[in-house]
């Protein structure tokens, strides 16, 4: 049987997505409850850290450890990989002695790389382009508080970055419509916009973006490895911070997400942040659950 990755949301039909969300609220149920479910005895995860990171290393290590599994860091600053070791010759190695690999990196080309010389399911946990595990953690929180998110309309704000990208992945896998507000400059990748022109439409105005909505994401304006951008993009995004007028112009009904770390005051004011319509600490928590199902997904046979 073929090895199955996890690069973007791509890799997995809708079917198959829609199965693994539905499985990430059972495996939460099952936590909850306290019971015990350890499928992954004896398994090891391999994460590889070229970028920081809080919710990413903690869900996988805790997801890991809950599934009576294991969890290896390999940071970048430590293993040969940081001193030039070729991708592939990393990959071949690493792949012999675990059981599933994790990359959080700069180029999608690593990952890419990293699963053509595997003979285990590499998992994309970020690249510049897409970050796929944020977008079935935010896929499971609104399920779970609005229901089937098919037909829905959702609104991006800010950056046309790697959630961005996999937000216009989930709009075509999920079959959602995205109003995507950015400044000119800060554009999603054009093509990916243009295979997607049915579902994906570009605004110049939060305020006509949230139109209709019912989530409105946003993420910060200068994302890993473009700190020394952050001035000039705190200017160029001035006026495109997430408050509680702008939600109030969306469905009455929509909620908040943020794939966090947030700053208050940019992207998003202090008060959306802690609004009752702001449901970003569920989604954090959420990476978790939706990460066992992923697991389960590429390993449970
Ligand atoms: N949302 C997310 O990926 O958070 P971390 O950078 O903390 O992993
Ligand atoms: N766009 C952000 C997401 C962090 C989880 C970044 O790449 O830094």
């Amino acid at each position: 049987m073929t090895t199955r990755h996890f690069l973007t949301l791509l890799d997995l039909t809708p079917e198959e997505l829609n199965t693994l969300i539905r499985r990430a609220v059972e495996l939460k149920q099952i936590r909850n409850r306290g019971e015990i479910y350890e499928p992954l005895k004896n398994q090891v995860l391999a994460m590889i850290f070229e970028k920081s990171s809080t919710r990413t290393r903690v869900s996988f290590e805790a997801g890991m450890a809950q599934f009576g599994g294991h969890a290896l860091f390999l940071s970048s600053r430590d293993t040969q990989l940081g001193r030039g070791e070729p991708i592939e010759d990393s990959a071949k190695v690493i792949s012999s002695m675990c059981d599933v690999v994790m990359i959080r990196t700069f180029d999608h080309d690593t990952v890419t790389t990293f699963a053509a010389n595997s003979r285990v399911p590499i998992i994309n946990a970020l690249t510049d382009d897409y970050h796929p595990c944020q977008l079935l953690a935010d896929m499971q929180t609104f399920l779970e508080h609005r229901g089937d998110i098919k037909g829905k309309t959702v609104t991006w704000i800010g950056d046309g970055n790697n959630m961005c990208h996999s937000y216009i992945n989930a709009a075509r896998q999920f079959d959602f419509k995205l109003q995507i507000a950015c400044p000119e400059g800060f554009d999603p990748n054009t093509e990916l916009v243009a295979q997607n022109q049915d579902r994906v439409s570009i605004y110049r105005t939060p305020e006509e973006a949230v139109k209709g909505s019912h989530l409105v994401v946003t993420d910060v304006w200068a994302s890993m490895g473009q700190e020394e951008e952050q001035k000039v993009r705190e200017k160029a995004f001035a006026g495109y911070q997430v408050t509680t007028a702008l939600m109030d112009q969306a469905e009455p009904d929509a909620i908040f997400m943020h794939c966090l770390p947030a700053h208050r005051g940019e992207e998003v004011s202090a008060e959306m942040m802690d609004d009752p319509r702001s449901v970003v600490f569920d989604e954090a928590e959420n990476r978790l659950h939706a990460q066992k199902a992923l697991l389960e997904f590429l390993l449970v046979k």
